[in-house]
């Protein structure tokens, strides 16, 4: 369902229940789940799981979510996805990395295939990113990628353990996108 997007280092294609292991090696750790909204896995299958759920409900809503895999050796080093998706409308877009890989801007050159196929395939007119408000590492890939500054959601996210975050919102029209000229981004 989901396209095939190379950029210059990466491949984003479907997670397949194959990617486990990898999924697994970092989604294991307390940096990366929770600062994303989402509990460490607490064992593999937890992560088998994961992945069914995601390819369910990626049969429901006609979108899925993209694993991120190093061109060099073919490791999957995370999840790039567009979420809450309203058909030629909008939205959400999420990501994570394995923390071993941060810091190569590599979630920032696969959010510019993932706007790209965004805005001139799916036709949206505004995509957005939805951050907890102390969460300075999404909102550098944010900057990075020119979207725009809306405001903070003040309390507008309860997490799976019951703390409640205020959220940044960080968005991208068509029109901005365009009028960069897309490629260039
Ligand atoms: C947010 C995240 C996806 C960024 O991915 P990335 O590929 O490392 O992104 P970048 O390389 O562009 O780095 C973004 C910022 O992270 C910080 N950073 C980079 N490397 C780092 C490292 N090794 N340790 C700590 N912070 C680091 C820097 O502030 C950097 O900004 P800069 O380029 O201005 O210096 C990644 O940090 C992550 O998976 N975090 C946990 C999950 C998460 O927060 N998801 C988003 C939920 S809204």
């Amino acid at each position: 369902m989901l396209p095939i997007i190379q950029t210059k280092r990466l491949i984003l294609r479907t997670i397949q229940l194959s990617d486990a292991a990898d999924m697994y090696e970092y989604a294991k750790t307390p940096d990366v789940g929770p600062v994303a909204g989402w509990e460490p896995h607490p064992d593999l299958n937890h992560t088998l799981m994961i992945i069914n759920m995601f390819k369910m409900s990626a049969a429901k809503t006609g979108l899925g979510v993209f694993a991120i895999v190093l061109k060099e050796n073919k490791k999957m080093i995370g999840t790039i996805e567009l979420f809450n998706h309203y058909q030629h409308f909008k939205a959400e877009l999420g990501y994570a990395l394995n923390k071993d890989y941060w810091g190569n801007g590599y979630v920032t050159e696969a959010a510019k295939g993932v706007l790209k196929w965004a805005f001139e395939d799916l036709a949206l007119k505004r995509v957005e990113v939805n951050l907890f408000v102390d969460n300075y590492r999404s909102e550098r890939v944010c900057q990075k990628l020119g979207m725009h500054y809306e405001g903070i959601k003040k309390k507008g996210y309860m997490r799976y353990d019951g703390k409640i975050f205020d959220e940044k919102v960080y968005h991208l029209t068509d029109d901005e996108y365009f009028n960069k000229g897309g490629e260039g981004l």
